[in-house]
């Protein structure tokens, strides 16, 4: 049987956001960025970002899925759909659930990098440092979390635990 435990409470992660948004909003001062979330596991995260910046940017999002099943991403990614805007000469802001292996991302960034954005930055909730084989640089992250797998505040297993509000674990018990 499985059964989820808190790792990181919601009181915790909208104070990391507050601390997150004060550096976005200083840093993109001026500008009108666009934030481009990964589907589906950063749509509350994005949400909650947004709502406490509070400031002029533009929202879309982008579907990857990865080959292969299981928790583990095979190292082939898709898009699927394709990019819904043009990001030439955009601030993008590209905004993550967890980086792993660091493979979807890599990814993604080389394809966004070469649609000629004026500047690319990641965001990350969440980061698995420990797990990664593909090198990559997160310029606003949340948490650094050990090699346990999350589910909870948009993010999934298999489907479920999406709904929790908090920063779960799963655990085989
Ligand atoms: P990567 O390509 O290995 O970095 O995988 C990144 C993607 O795998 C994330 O965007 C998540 O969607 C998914 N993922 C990685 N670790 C977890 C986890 O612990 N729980 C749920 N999804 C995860
Ligand atoms: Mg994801």
């Amino acid at each position: 049987m499985k059964r989820t435990r808190v790792l990181i409470p919601k009181g915790q992660i909208e104070g990391r956001i507050s601390d997150l948004a004060a550096e976005i909003r200083r840093d993109y001062r001026g500008k009108h960025p666009l934030f481009l979330g990964v589907l589906k596991g950063s749509f509350v995260f994005m949400a909650d970002l947004v709502r406490v910046l509070n400031m002029p940017l533009e929202v879309e999002f982008v579907r990857l899925s990865s080959y292969g099943s299981g928790t583990e991403t095979s190292g082939r990614v898709k898009m699927a759909g394709g990019l819904g805007v043009d990001i030439r000469g955009r601030d993008v802001l590209v905004v993550e659930d967890i980086v792993d292996t660091g493979i979807t991302l890599s990814f993604l960034l080389d394809y966004l990098r070469n649609q000629g954005p004026a500047s690319l930055k990641l965001c990350a909730l969440l980061d698995k440092p420990s797990r990664r084989k593909v090198p990559l640089r997160i310029d606003y992250l949340g948490f650094t979390v050990e090699n346990v797998f999350i589910v909870g505040y948009g993010i999934d297993w298999n489907e479920q635990y999406r709904y929790l509000a908090d920063v779960c674990c799963v655990e085989e018990v």
